[in-house]
């Protein structure tokens, strides 16, 4: 939960590997994210919302000496294209960070700097199993025996792990066993869902080992200061880029202080240990506040299989924007998973979804009413009487939901949030339904104006509700019912800024195609 009276709000993504293209899975929590800040700016929150790219270490380097190029030529390029496909989604990320960037090889040298400071770091040697897919290191009870006697499998990622020995710096990780516990006990916001936060806290309570922080065996890295042999463990210098955004090393803005102590990361299930273990010790051991919640959230499946290149399912950002638009990618992902959940992608369900809530939920509640309007009310909001039981139901139901709908956002539950704005879509068609505005035309016209209006004012609140998900189907909504851009954010939702009787609108269009899955998703 964020505390409002701070007024700032920062959530980042994971920066993602460049060691290939951008596929579903980095969109997922691209939009997860962009949906949270935008939320909260239209809420009254300063905002930053950062993503970015991870271009260091071995499985980076390694991609680019497979294609023959230099490791910041490959990471250029692919960076590139992680950065390309953020507009094509809607995302709104007030920043982009790549961690070859001379801003972020100062902040993880600096914190690096804090943690030998404070006497947190040793040299010694390191002698153990490493995964270069994972970029993790491993021990023997989290691995099974592998293809040869040289390589192991570990047992919660599959990945391949080799047998490395080599002169490391090390954090001292093992005296932040009871810390860490202690902070989890006394933040239960800190890890999100309950179900991570519980597996987190079995792993800490098995006891922690100093953590191996740099390597020399490659050069793909931010040097070590002072010993330039050694370059930072991937994902010391990764983590340091949530505060590299903010300006780290000078911790003394403004911008620092109400960003990072209303920090929120978004990440997948499968980096948990690295945010919520390792992250939060080097946090303390350099005395920084620490985010206020880490969320993990479950893996993208795709028609009940693990996305991969082998299998040939992998699904582009461009295939599902192409099949559904941008507001109907972004708004399946969210509302067909519950959020933290591991979930499936499918086609057919997708194509149910956008058919049912959208083209005949709110497109056609907005069709019906709008082209009544346009037709006997010559296109402008209509007069009404004093709204009756019915008629005030749906008004106060339509300033009423943001309540659910921050609710739910607050705890990352985005399909709850949107079954709350669907459930009043559904709720004014009901409502236009048993009003029959087309027969009142006939019998009671005045009643009839009443009606339209009191639905003209709840689609002007759907379409405010729904700028989260989907920006520009919301806009369009707005754009139709003539509210000007400075009434679109949420103190909007109140009747003293209804719709004025007697204002003009525009000729209606439908927002909301209706998808057919044979030929747009067989
Ligand atoms: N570079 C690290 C993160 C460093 S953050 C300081 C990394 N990168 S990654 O490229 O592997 O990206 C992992 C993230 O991509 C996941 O945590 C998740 O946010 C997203 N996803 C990638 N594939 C996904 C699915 N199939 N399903 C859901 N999210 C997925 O780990």
């Amino acid at each position: 939960m964020t505390d409002k009276k701070d007024k700032y709000y920062y959530i980042t993504t994971p920066i993602y590997y460049v060691n290939g293209a951008p596929h579903i899975g980095s969109s997922y929590t691209n939009i997860a994210c962009d949906v949270l800040a935008r939320f909260k700016r239209l809420d009254g929150y300063k905002v930053k919302f950062l993503t970015g790219t991870d271009e260091h270490g071995l499985k980076v380097k390694q991609a680019a000496e497979a294609k023959g190029v230099s490791p910041q030529a490959f990471t250029d390029e692919v960076a590139a294209m992680f950065e390309g496909a953020l507009a094509p989604m809607n995302i709104s990320n007030d920043d982009f960070i790549r961690t070859t960037e001379e801003r972020h090889k100062k902040a993880a040298q600096a914190l690096w700097q804090k943690l030998e400071e404070a006497g947190e770091i040793y040299l010694d040697k390191y002698a153990g199993w490493y995964a270069v897919r994972d970029e993790a290191y491993y021990t023997l009870d989290e691995l099974i025996a592998g293809p040869d006697k040289d390589t192991m499998i570990a047992a919660d990622s599959g990945a391949e792990c080799k047998w490395v020995e080599e002169e490391s710096y090390f954090f001292k990780l093992s005296e932040y066993t009871d810390k860490l516990l202690a902070y989890y006990e006394e933040h239960p916001e800190f890890i999100q869902p309950a179900s991570r936060r519980n597996e987190v806290m079995s792993f800490v309570k098995g006891g922690l080992r100093d953590l191996s922080i740099s390597r020399t065996t490659f050069d793909w890295g931010v040097p070590v200061p002072g010993n330039e042999k050694h370059v930072m463990y991937v994902w010391i210098d990764a983590l340091t880029n949530y505060l590299t955004a903010l300006g780290y090393p000078d911790t003394s803005s403004e911008e620092f202080q109400g960003f990072w102590n209303n920090a929120f990361h978004m990440v997948g299930k499968e980096i948990t240990r690295f945010h919520c273990v390792y992250w939060p010790a080097f946090l303390m051991a350099a005395k920084l506040p620490l985010p206020k919640t880490v969320f993990a959230h479950g893996w993208l499946t795709v028609e009940g299989q693990k996305m991969s290149k082998s299998v040939g399912n992998v699904i582009t950002p461009e295939e599902l924007i192409s099949r559904y638009g941008v507001d109907g990618a972004r708004f399946v992902l969210l509302r067909e998973i519950p959020f933290g959940n591991d979930g499936n992608f499918s086609h057919e369900n997708s194509v149910n979804r956008i058919n049912s809530d959208l083209a005949n939920g709110l497109g056609n509640l907005a069709q019906r009413t709008l082209s009544m309007i346009a037709k006997n009310c010559e296109g402008k909001v209509p007069h009404h009487a004093d709204f009756n039981e019915e008629d005030l139901a749906v008004l106060n139901d339509a300033y009423g939901v943001i309540e659910s709908v921050r609710a739910g956002l607050d705890q990352f539950k985005f399909h709850e949030a949107l079954q709350e704005i669907f459930r009043l879509v559904n709720a004014a068609n009901g409502y236009i339904d048993a009003q029959a505005p087309w027969t009142l035309k006939k019998t009671d016209f005045t009643r009839m104006e009443t009606v339209l209006y009191v639905l003209a004012e709840t689609i002007r609140c759907l379409g405010i509700l729904v700028q989260p998900v989907m920006p520009d189907s919301a806009s369009k909504i707005l754009d139709q019912v003539a509210v000007t851009e400075k009434a679109r954010d949420f103190t909007c939702l109140t009747k003293e800024h209804a719709l004025k009787v007697g204002t003009e609108l525009p000729v209606p269009q439908g927002v909301f195609p209706r998808l057919e899955l044979e030929e747009k998703a067989a």
